[in-house]
């Protein structure tokens, strides 16, 4: 069955309709979700329970998985997921919410913050894809930025003032931001900075994008609080209403956002409550930023 993609109201993002996600995709169905990608950059399907197989099998029908590697303070030996998995859930290893205070939930929090995914890494995402297992009884929303829309609505002298600046991107500027600073050595080492240009062109449309995230801590050959500054207004920028989708979750759901077009970012929920988020990601195509040492 061919799928249908129609606009959320007056929102960027789109909605599938017609998958049934418990059976291959389709080539045509495929290629018709990347054409949907490439339009929405955010699409969501409704409702379809899946198994982290059936969520592997429609990953890599779209692509690539990036490479797998910890992002967060999880121990290898507390993960509930295969390592091709993002958990993004509030839970250890017995299904639990973590306590208040578990220096690993407040590490995760910190994706309450806008943010791209994987922008701190040398060739960062191209799309993830969040699946909702379970979702607590308020709050926990997702929102999406459309940094397509927040590039257009520069004027023109911001426009090229961002021209050909690169950024220095790490989840240590992100933790730093809400005050996170408990980090030990080996993970400052496994945190150090990745640059991007903070102009993206898509390669399919052509669009240019804002590549912002609140892992970006600082541009090259600026002072650090200018360059804080200046992100920071930009953020507030492209976040402004008008730019945002904000997914209000049902068990089931799947959405898929392309992280070179968006920003994204969770918004709380009551602590002792469940909420089983996992996430698949597919790689990107190469560093944005040419490699001077090659
Ligand atoms: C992510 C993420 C937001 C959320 O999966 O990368 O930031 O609402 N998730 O859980
Ligand atoms: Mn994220």
């Amino acid at each position: 069955m061919a799928i249908e993609i129609r606009q959320i109201g007056p929102c960027f993002a789109g909605e599938v309709e017609g998958l049934d996600m418990t059976k291959p995709l389709s080539s045509d169905n495929a290629d018709a979700i990347h054409a949907g990608m490439d339009e929405y950059a955010v699409l969501t399907i409704r409702e379809q329970p899946m198994t982290p197989e059936q969520q592997m099998a429609f990953t890599l029908s779209l692509g690539e998985i990036e490479p797998a590697s910890r992002a967060s303070l999880r121990d290898e030996s507390d993960y509930r997921l295969p390592s091709t998995f993002q958990d993004v859930s509030n839970l250890d290893k017995d299904n639990k919410p973590m306590e208040r205070y578990d220096r690993r939930r407040l590490f995760a929090i910190g994706n309450r913050l806008w943010h791209s995914d994987s922008s701190f890494k040398k060739i960062p995402a191209k799309y993830s894809l969040l699946h909702a297992i379970s979702i607590p009884s308020k709050g926990g929303d997702t929102e999406f930025a459309d940094m397509r829309a927040a590039y257009d609505a520069l004027d023109e002298e911001t426009k090229q003032e961002v021209e050909g600046l690169v950024c220095e991107h790490s989840q240590i500027f992100s933790r730093q931001q809400c005050g996170f600073f408990d980090l030990t050595e080996e993970e400052r080492e496994r945190f150090a900075p990745a640059r991007q240009t903070l102009v993206r062109t898509h390669p399919v449309t052509g669009r240019k994008s804002l590549y912002l995230a609140s892992h970006a801590g600082g541009i090259i050959d600026w002072p650090v609080p200018e360059a804080r500054l200046f992100l920071r207004d930009l953020i507030e920028h492209a976040t402004q209403r008008q730019f945002v989708y904000a997914h209000k979750w049902r068990v089931g759901d799947l959405v898929i956002w392309d992280n070179r077009q968006v920003m994204h970012r969770a918004r709380s929920f009551p602590v002792d409550e469940p909420r089983d988020m996992r996430r698949t990601t597919l790689a990107g195509d190469g560093p944005t930023v040419a490699d001077k040492a090659a």
